[in-house]
């Protein structure tokens, strides 16, 4: 199948409740979304696909939560107020502001198509600022964090201590980040208030290149594993003009979206630059003492950081496939079912309360294992469908003959085969096939 357009995976999103644009009551907010309930649980999913393979499974990287507004000492330290700028022109004849970077045309403006219209490009610092307090003043200005990062370099010897973990390990987070972008779009692609998951791995830096290339892989697979099309991601380095200040090596996980291939996460060898950085300014010692060597050394750091909501969306759109079903058009998500918002959907045959009933009771026994959705409206048929449309893996059909065997009829998303499982053996059955959910 073509990979399907923009506007269709845009539309899906809006029609079955997954994004919402934030504000719409009030005309929305340029570039600001709500996730939706099916939206909600495939971004949770995915953060959790994510901390599992991250934290949970590895026993050299421990989790943190830090705060979203910090010193702006940190910021100071980090590079972000001096540095982290986009170069911004305006155009004199409509005032439209562009990323002068980002330009098709670098003499054209994109919005009114007028010629030699912009101004000099200035540099435009992308953090969001406001103040800690009653009183706008300078000396209460703080930042709300553009990247996650800055949190997990300044916990490091906390994060050291309380772990007693021995470097090579790693301190993972994910959570909201903020940026002021010039120029936000392609849906959530692209927003002003986005998640983030990062982990920033310490090491000595005699072993940095092969913790580097380790997780190069380590991430591309990460995708592959959840699903992805291999033919839709690839690994690109950057070159030498594009690297971070901070950084030696590069590779960006790139996924080919409607619009072409763009940056899903980078991976980088950011060197000993942030702890030496938080060292000189804070005054504080965060160099690592290896006891068995007898040597104090900065560590360096291999960072995957990746977006947490673009990849929701970028699973969205790889999971997104048409097909027929006995003539008839139909559309599925054929999401992992660990990603998949709703892993069951519980359907009886038709309203008869006793159908209900059992239903209900199907329901109760699934529901504190995985998120699962009852519907007892319109044909079975529709009913299929819209779960195929949103990705359930799973339906069990609740029918007359239930009454009489007490089995149920469980229908494969990908598939469609349908086995006739127990009630009894319903949790077992689907057990094998998802997991824990
Ligand atoms: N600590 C390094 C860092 O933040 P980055 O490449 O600027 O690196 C990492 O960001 C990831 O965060 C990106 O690969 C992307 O997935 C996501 N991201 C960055 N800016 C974003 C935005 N404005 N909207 C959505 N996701 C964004």
């Amino acid at each position: 199948m073509a990979a399907p357009s923009f506007d269709t995976i845009v539309n899906l999103a809006g029609k079955r409740g997954f994004v919402f644009r934030a504000s719409e009551i009030y005309g929305g907010l340029r570039s600001a979304y709500d996730y939706g309930p099916l939206g909600v649980a495939l971004l949770r999913n995915v953060k959790s696909a994510w901390w599992r393979s991250m934290v949970q499974l590895r026993d050299d990287v421990v989790g943190l939560d830090s705060a979203i507004i910090q010193s702006p000492r940190v910021w100071e330290a980090s590079g972000h107020v001096g540095q982290f700028n986009d170069p911004l022109v305006e155009c004199v004849s409509c005032h439209a502001r562009h990323r002068f970077d980002r330009l098709e045309s670098p003499d054209r403006c994109p919005t009114c198509g007028i010629r030699d219209s912009f101004t000099d490009a200035r540099d435009f610092n992308l953090m969001f600022r406001t103040h800690m307090g009653p009183v706008a003043s300078d000396s209460n200005l703080v930042y709300l964090r553009p990247e996650t990062a800055q949190g997990i370099f300044t916990n490091f010897e906390n994060v050291r201590r309380v772990s007693r973990l021995k470097v090579p390990f790693g301190i993972a987070q994910l959570g909201k980040s903020f940026r002021n972008e010039i120029t936000p779009g392609q849906f959530v692609f692209r927003t002003r208030e986005f998640e983030q998951m990062e982990m920033e791995f310490f090491t000595h830096p005699d072993q940095a290149d092969d913790w580097f290339r380790y997780w190069v892989e380590e991430r591309h697979q990460w995708y592959l594993d959840l699903g992805m099309n291999p033919g839709n991601i690839r690994l690109r380095r950057h070159e030498e003009d594009e690297l971070a200040h901070y950084a030696v090596a590069t590779y960006d996980v790139d996924y080919r979206f409607p619009w072409g291939w763009d940056e899903l996460e980078g991976i980088a060898n950011r060197t000993d630059f942030d702890l030496r950085r938080h060292s000189e300014v804070s005054g504080k010692d965060l160099r690592y003492f290896d006891q068995a060597a007898g040597e104090r050394f900065f560590p360096y750091v291999i960072e995957p950081a990746a977006g947490a909501t673009r990849a929701a969306f970028a699973f969205l759109i790889d999971a997104y496939h048409e097909d027929t079903v006995r003539d008839a058009p139909r559309t599925v998500l054929r999401l992992d079912a660990r990603l998949a918002p709703i892993k069951v959907a519980v359907l009886p045959l038709s309203k008869k309360p006793d159908l209900v009933e059992v239903t209900g009771r199907v329901a109760d026994a699934l529901c504190p294992r995985w998120d699962i959705e009852v519907d007892i409206t319109q044909a079975i048929g529709r009913r299929y469908r819209r779960q195929d449309e949103i990705g359930t893996p799973y339906c069990v059909t609740v029918d007359f003959d239930t009454l009489d065997d007490e089995a149920v009829t469980v229908r494969d998303r990908d598939t469609m085969a349908q086995d006739r499982v127990g009630i009894g053996q319903l949790r077992a059955y689907l057990g094998e096939r998802l997991g824990d959910g």
